[in-house]
This record gives structure tokens, sequence and C-alpha cells, in this order.
């Protein structure tokens, strides 16, 4: 495994950071209890340090029994989901973000949260990812700030958490939220066919913040099992409509980079951790051979800037 340290901070973070959304059943993901356990123990024994879960993915049960009995679970860092004010919140609440953070500590068998992944929501739930939130969301940026900078300092001095990022759901939010200084780093979906933050990057690599990238595979389409979309099941899921602009580009790019691409589930990998501002990946890996493919395809040979912007006008 190879580390990188988080911005600025104290903390030397695997490449691969385990994301805990589907590995067992829970909320979005029916997998199978015994083979997200190998799936996160393999992990776990190859070195990644981080685990990133939230109490909406519904595998938290899980992760309290594996890392109730892991002789390293001291070393480990977890990242967390704090979300306040919620959708329908209007504002911050000191009780509702210190309430999360406990209940994190006790599930997750330990006494300090890494990373607190803050998220302003604040607007009804199916406007979260679109601008027309932004001006809520803006406007009430510098007061959630000042609370949530008062909060967050005085549970460091308790001990319980380390450091704030944000998850910014929209680019307009991350511009502001990653110059409002209140954060030490930003947390986003960035993989070839999520290219929106890349400014919001160099902002953050300028500043000497980190930045965790999320789902490299956007769910499991940028791998070599499901490039090819004429080759899926016909009942496979990533065949219907709601899939249909993600592989119209996805296609445009294979089309672009087809000849320098020999697979797709490494180079989803490395595209995933092709920033200087990149600190880590989240994944999802649902079984052993998923987590050994994800380690095999860190060799060290990130992507360059040039094929960065390449795949990033392709988006536009
Ligand atoms: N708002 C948020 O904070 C937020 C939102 C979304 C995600 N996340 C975090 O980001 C993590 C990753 O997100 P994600 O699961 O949506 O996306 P992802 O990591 O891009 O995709 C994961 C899926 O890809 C498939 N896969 C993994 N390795 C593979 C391989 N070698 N070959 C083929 N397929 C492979 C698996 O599905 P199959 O087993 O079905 O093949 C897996 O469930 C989550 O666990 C969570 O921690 C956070």
């Amino acid at each position: 495994m190879r580390y990188r340290r988080f911005g600025t901070t104290d903390l030397e973070i695997s490449e691969i950071t385990f994301g805990a959304l589907r590995f067992v059943d829970g909320a979005q993901a029916t997998n199978d209890e015994e083979l997200g356990r190998r799936a996160i123990l393999e992990a776990l024994d190859a070195g990644v340090n981080t685990i990133h879960s939230s109490y909406e993915y519904g595998t938290r049960w899980a992760l309290e029994k594996i890392l109730a009995q892991h002789p390293r679970r001291a070393d480990l860092h977890h990242i967390i989901k704090v979300p306040s004010p919620d959708y329908a919140d209007p504002a911050f609440s000191e009780a509702q973000f210190r309430d999360h953070v406990e209940t994190a500590l006790r599930e997750l068998k330990t006494e300090r949260i890494a990373i607190v992944q803050h998220l302003q929501r604040g607007v009804p739930k199916d406007i979260i990812y679109d601008e027309r939130g932004d001006p809520v969301r803006i406007g009430a940026l510098q007061q959630t700030n000042a609370a949530l900078l008062e909060t967050a300092l005085a549970m460091r001095q308790e001990g319980k958490i380390g450091y704030v990022i944000t998850f910014p759901h929209t680019h307009g939010y991350a511009r502001h939220a990653v110059a409002s200084g209140a954060f030490d780093g930003l947390i986003a979906f960035w993989n070839f066919l999520e290219t929106e933050m890349l400014d919001v990057f160099d902002d953050c690599e300028a500043r000497g913040m980190g930045v965790f990238s999320m789902r490299p595979y956007l769910q499991g389409i940028i791998t070599d099992k499901r490039a090819r979309r004429d080759a899926l099941a016909g009942d496979d899921p990533k065949r219907g409509a709601a899939w249909d602009s993600q592989y119209k580009l996805f296609d445009k790019i294979q089309a672009e980079l087809g000849t320098e691409i020999s697979s797709w589930s490494d180079a989803a990998i490395r595209f995933a951790l092709s920033h200087p501002a990149i600190t880590s990946v989240v994944v999802s890996l649902n079984n052993p051979e998923q987590v050994q493919s994800a380690i095999r395809a860190i060799d060290g040979h990130t992507f360059d800037r040039e094929l960065i912007e390449r795949v990033r006008a392709l988006s536009r």
C-alpha cells in the first residue's frame, strides 16, 4: 500500500479508502455478509488504514462486529458523514453534530473520528445536487461555518474528532466552501465521467487542502466488466434509461482514449488518484477479488494534466 499526507495535516492516509456503502447488506446494497467481511479484512491486511462510513448506509452493523475484534482498530482512521443542517432543518445544530459523532464513536469502536465529512443540506432532498439550491446554501454558509467551527473546535479539544472536510454537492457551493477557509479538505465525486470539480481541486492544491475522490468506477460502470454496455446481461440495471447519458459520455471517452487504456478497472483507480491535491480514493469493494484489483491498479502511474484536460473537454 502507498500512503499520502492529507493536505498539511499530520494524517498519513492509504491511497485506497474503504467505502462502506455496499460491502454488506444495507440501505443501498445486498451483499453477502461473509463476502463483505472478507473484502474489508483483505483491504485492512493489505494496508488500507481509512474507512468511509455513514449512519445512512445501513452497514454500520457489520463494521461494528468486524472492528470490535480487529487488532488494528486503534490505528485506523475513520471518515464519517455528518449533515447539519439536514434537509428539513433551518440551521446548524450542535446537538445534531455531536449526536452523529458520538454514535459513530460507539459503533466504530474508536476513540476518535479522524475526519468529519460535513454536509450542509438545508434544502429539500430533490434539489440538493441542483444549482437551484445554491443561493440558499451559499447564503447560509458563513453562519453555518461559524457554528460548525465552534463545535468542531470543542470536539477536537475533547479528542473526539480530528479534521473537518466538506462534501459540497454542487460545483457552485464547492467554490465558496473551499474559499471560506473553514475546512481542512474536500471530498467529491471524481472519475473519468465526473470531472466538474477540476478547478476546485486546483484551488485546494493552492491552499494546501487535501481532497478525497469518490466513486472511481461510477458505481461499477468504468470497469472491464461493464465498459461494453451491449455485452451486459439483458436484465442488468445498467442497461436502464437512467444510465444512458453516462454511457453516452463513456463511449466518447472510450473512442478518444481506447488505444491508451488496456484496463478500465485499473485506469479508473489511477485516474481517481490523478490530481496533486488528491490524498485517497474512496471506493466500494465487495469481495476479495475487487480489493485485489484496486490494489493492483495502484502502480504509481497516475495520469498527467494533459489527459485530464482531454477527458474534461469531452464532458463539456
Ligand atoms: N454523498 C456521499 O458521501 C457518498 C455518495 C456515494 C458514495 N460515497 C462513498 O463512496 C464509495 C464509493 O461509491 P460507489 O459505491 O457509489 O461507487 P464506486 O466505488 O465507483 O463503485 C463501486 C462498485 O463497483 C463495482 N466494482 C468494484 N470493483 C470492481 C472491479 N474490479 N471490477 C468490476 N466492478 C467492480 C462493485 O459493484 P459490483 O459488486 O456490483 O460489481 C462496487 O459496488 C461508497 O462506498 C461511499 O463510501 C459517498
